[in-house]
């Protein structure tokens, strides 16, 4: 927490701090404990939740600033899981006009993820992240003591989208990853593989940072990881984000090698981290023509008959827009239903 120290010795400006109600009680206390200037920051509570990631809400966070004289030299501090560094980004990226913003990574998620890369924003009409701004923060700190306290779908949520990161960025992170038991029971060894991901995004953010082409490689996984997510919210039985990754992962691979140019890890893959942790309802003979029509509603997607994906070669090497026509598309679904999913 070096550069967060940094900031309360010299913040350079007025400091404000958001948060919501979970981490209020869960983390902050810690938090002041480590830092005691942290109490004295002017802070504001919002409910928890993704319902919550709202432009009334934002409004509501830019009507504190207001009331309590915030200009754009201040700085705003933003404590929480992703739901909370999206809005609180997008509030201090758009009060008047920009004041700076910094994030204190509370879940895995925002740790390895969300709280780096500067998108920020609400959701609207039912659309996720509908508005928003692309606004980096000036830096991000992990607070790994708080992982103590995370739901278990939280922290397979996280885990889900480092082993993604580590795919494409790393695979030498790898081994520890694929040591989920051991991993998950250390706060302190998730903080640092966390942050480790972070560092990875931020380089292949850096070199697209408007998301134009390179940084479409983040989208690992994520093809059929948000049509299974989706399928199974409209199951009735939703599951966490970073565990229909882990799957669109086993499906990447499933393809890989379909195509002959990867998905050596595989067998292992699905053994050691899907099969053990990454519970969902099962694919069903019925449910082909929906996940393909989500598949080919993700916007990423073009071209009839066929859907884009980012698949990792074994050296380690992503391809991305990798066009893979329907036919196959259901055949892999077949291999991976073989495989006991
Ligand atoms: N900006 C980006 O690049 C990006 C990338 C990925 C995801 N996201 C966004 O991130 C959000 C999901 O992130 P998330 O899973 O962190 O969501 P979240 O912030 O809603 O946190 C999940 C839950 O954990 C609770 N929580 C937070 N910290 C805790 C702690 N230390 N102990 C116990 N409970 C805690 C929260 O109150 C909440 O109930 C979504 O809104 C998504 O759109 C953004
Ligand atoms: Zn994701």
């Amino acid at each position: 927490m070096e550069k967060l120290k940094s900031l309360l010795r010299n913040p350079g400006g007025r400091l404000f701090l958001i948060t919501e109600e979970n981490v209020d009680v869960l983390v902050m206390p810690l938090l002041e404990a480590e830092e005691e200037e942290i109490a004295a920051i002017p802070r504001l509570v919002i409910p928890a939740g993704e319902e919550n990631k709202t432009i009334e809400r934002a409004q509501q966070i830019w009507e504190w600033l207001l009331e309590n004289g915030a200009s754009r030299s201040d700085t705003l501090i933003c404590v929480g899981g992703g739901m909370l560094t999206d809005i609180g980004g997008f509030a201090a990226a758009t009060f008047k006009r920009g004041m700076r913003h910094v994030n204190i990574a509370t879940t895995l998620l925002a740790a390895a993820d969300a709280s780096v890369g500067g998108k920020t924003g609400v959701n609207m009409g039912g659309v996720k992240n509908c508005v928003g701004a692309f606004s980096m923060p000036l830096f991000t700190e992990v607070y790994a003591p708080a992982f103590a306290t995370l739901p278990e779908a939280e922290m397979l949520s996280g885990y889900g989208e480092m082993l993604k990161t580590a795919m494409i960025g790393e695979p030498g992170m790898l081994p520890r990853l694929l040591e989920p038991e051991t991993l998950l029971a250390d706060t302190a060894l998730l903080g640092e593989i966390a942050s480790e991901c972070a560092r990875i995004k931020m380089r292949i953010v850096e070199s697209d940072p408007f998301e134009k082409g390179p940084r479409k490689v983040l989208n690992l996984g994520h093809t059929f990881g948000h049509a299974l997510e989706s399928l199974c919210m409209e199951k009735g039985r939703p599951v966490p984000h970073g565990v229909a990754v882990a799957h669109g992962l086993l499906f990447m691979m499933v393809m890989a090698r379909m195509k002959g140019v990867g998905g050596s890890m595989l067998y292992s893959f699905a053994d050691r981290v899907v099969k053990p942790l990454m519970k969902v309802p099962p694919v069903m003979c019925g449910d082909y023509a929906r996940l393909l029509g989500l598949m080919h509603a993700d916007k990423k997607n073009d071209g009839p008959g066929e859907v884009k994906f980012v698949l990792l070669t074994d050296a380690g090497e992503p391809l991305i827009d990798v066009p893979v026509d329907d036919a196959t598309v259901e055949a892999a679904i077949d291999i991976y239903r073989d495989m006991g999913f």
